[in-house]
């Protein structure tokens, strides 16, 4: 059977915006973000705290988020890839934040300077400290079905790092289909292997790119799979910057185009999304890929 509601992660301000070549100014981020929020997304993440170096876009981490404004019904994630990270997401009054593993080991190199076990390591000291705060903590795990450079990844192998964060301390995590070469008997392979493994549905999220057009597919095999939580990117803006090859991530106006019609509740407002796509796509100067946003945008 398929759920009646969905949680829509949000990552089009984050995954998004991380890509973005020409500066975006934190007043159209924050505007970016209260439209989301009013168009009815409560998990929208945000930003991340990571080295300015590396992804100069989300240099302005700290003054995004203080003018965001908080509410005790929507929850803002921002990504931290280490302590430092993770003392400046705190110094601002992050309240979740999230880790973010690979499944492979070049990636792992490709996206944080180290290698999987030592980027896990890593990570491990990060989230104990989230924890002891109280923070909510997410993993996500990258390349669960395919890198660009080691070719097809392995259930077992994603099962290791699932595992491993789940054992540092995350609540939840997400599986990063980052180049968007997943089909729907992938999926469910990897969702088998993970329930064997003793890993529950409801700490599972599924994170697909759609570069081969299954998104949606693979959404829907996840759905029925019992997986609750789905992430989209508004507009279906976004890509990786250290992946070779990742295209958009799945629009969340095509997911909410989907679950509206299979009668699935995640009070978005779609007109509204529609909007909020549409004006950000004039801002970047290119149309949105989403086919939905697309279909209903005004002439
Ligand atoms: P490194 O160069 O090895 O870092 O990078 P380091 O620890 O050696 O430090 C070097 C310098 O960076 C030092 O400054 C540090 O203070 C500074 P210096 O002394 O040279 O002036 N630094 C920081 N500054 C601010 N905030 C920090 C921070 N950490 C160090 N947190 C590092 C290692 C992890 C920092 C780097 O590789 C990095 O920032 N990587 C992030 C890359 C990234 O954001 N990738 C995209 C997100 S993942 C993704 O997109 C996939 C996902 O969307 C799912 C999917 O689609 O599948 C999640
Ligand atoms: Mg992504």
């Amino acid at each position: 059977g398929l759920p009646e509601a969905v949680r829509i992660w949000e990552v089009g301000a984050r995954d998004g915006l991380q890509n973005e070549a020409v500066s975006v100014p934190t007043e159209v981020k924050a505007e970016l973000v209260r439209r989301l929020v009013a168009a009815g997304l409560r998990t929208v993440e945000v930003t991340s705290f990571v080295s300015p170096r590396w992804v100069p876009q989300l240099a302005d981490a700290a003054e995004l988020f203080t003018r965001l404004e908080q509410r005790p019904d929507v929850r803002y994630p921002v990504l931290v890839p280490n302590l430092a990270g993770l003392d400046r997401a705190r110094a601002v009054g992050v309240r979740d934040v999230a880790v973010f593993a690979s499944a492979t080991e070049t990636f792992a190199r490709r996206n944080l300077n180290r290698g999987l076990d030592e980027s896990l390591a890593q990570f491990e000291p990060v989230v104990a400290a989230a924890r002891t705060d109280g923070l909510g903590v997410r993993g996500y795990v990258s390349m669960c079905f395919g890198d660009p450079w080691e070719g097809a990844v392995a259930p077992e192998a994603v099962v290791r790092v699932v595992r491993r964060l789940l054992d540092m301390g995350c609540d939840e995590l997400s599986l990063g289909d980052t180049i968007g070469v997943a089909t729907p008997g992938h999926v469910v392979a990897l969702l088998d292997a993970l329930a064997a493994a003793g890993v529950p549905r409801s700490q599972v999220g599924v994170h697909f790119h759609d570069t081969y057009g299954q998104a949606l597919a693979n959404t829907l095999a996840a759905l029925q799979q019992g997986i609750t939580t789905v992430d989209a990117s508004a507009g279906g803006l976004g890509g990786c910057p250290y992946a070779r090859s990742a295209t958009g991530n799945l629009a969340t106006e095509d997911l909410v185009w989907q679950l509206d019609g299979l009668g699935i509740r995640t009070g978005v407002d779609l007109a509204a999304l529609v909007a909020t796509s549409s004006w950000l796509a004039e801002y970047l100067g290119r149309p949105s890929p989403s086919r939905v946003v697309r279909a209903l945008a005004p002439a």
